[in-house]
């Protein structure tokens, strides 16, 4: 298996859909479950054999961010630190991260984006796949909430961020794979409405030059991004643990 695949989880963002809960801090350190809710996509990285890993956050928040996970060593990771200065959306932050890449196509988490399967067999595909961009979907209750697919067959033809009217049932869920051209992709993209960089007008530069696959999450999948989004992944995150986390003690004080 190789070992090329990077990784790069993103935890900016004003976390205005928590306040105030996240006044005095990110929304990616509140808990969910039994972990800060950044080691959840930290560790479902981990667990596909990602080690190399880069962090981007807010400049206000990186100290404490950099306090909880510090080189990542005790996470298994190799950590980089990337800082967005203004939160400009999801396209924007990753665009930061080119030189991390290096050439290296990787796997891009949310930080808010809590999931029960884990990522090894998709990873698999992507290496396998090598090329283009891979996208997770899950069937939700509310997908106008979401980056939500347009289906031809089952060919994805279109994608489109927040619909009113969804031409799916399906959310776009915030772990995406792409090779280094992503990179080029970004440069030719302008704000949308709500002025930012959207990560839907990224996935539509793969749809159009049918370059991009997608594979479905069989277990539950949340954004604990929003109140209802957050409480709802702390139930169903409340008995999920990673092995190699519990292995750790705390610090004797
Ligand atoms: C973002 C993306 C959206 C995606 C969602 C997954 O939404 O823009 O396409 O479906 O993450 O969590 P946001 O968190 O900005 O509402």
């Amino acid at each position: 298996m190789s070992k090329l695949l990077r990784g790069i989880v993103l935890a900016g963002g004003t976390g205005s859909r928590l306040y105030p809960l996240t006044k005095v801090t990110n929304k990616h350190l509140l808990p969910v479950g039994q972990y800060p809710m950044i080691y959840h996509p930290l560790m479902r990285l981990r667990e596909a054999g990602i080690e190399r890993v880069a962090v981007v956050t807010s400049p206000e928040h990186m100290g404490d961010v950099v306090n909880l996970l510090g080189s990542g060593q005790a996470l298994g990771l190799d950590l980089t630190y990337r800082v967005q200065d203004q939160p400009g959306g999801i396209a924007q932050a990753l665009g930061l991260c080119e030189n991390f890449a290096g050439g290296h196509p990787f796997l891009v988490a949310l930080g808010d984006n809590i999931l029960e399967d884990n990522l090894i067999k998709e990873a698999d595909i992507f290496r396998a796949q090598n090329t283009g961009a891979r996208i997770l979907l899950k069937a939700v209750h509310d997908p106008e909430r979401y980056g939500v697919p347009r289906f031809e067959g089952d060919k994805v033809v279109e994608i489109k961020e927040k619909p009113e009217i969804p031409p799916s049932k399906y959310a776009v869920t915030g772990l995406y794979f792409y090779d280094a051209q992503v990179f080029d992709f970004i440069r030719t993209l302008s704000p949308s409405r709500r002025g930012e960089y959207e990560v839907s007008d990224l996935n539509s530069a793969y749809v159009h030059r049918s370059k991009l696959t997608y594979g479905i999450l069989e277990g539950w999948w949340g954004d604990a991004g929003t109140l209802e989004g957050w409480h709802e992944a702390n139930k169903l995150a409340r008995d999920l643990v990673y092995d190699e986390l519990n292995s750790q003690e705390p610090m004797a004080s």
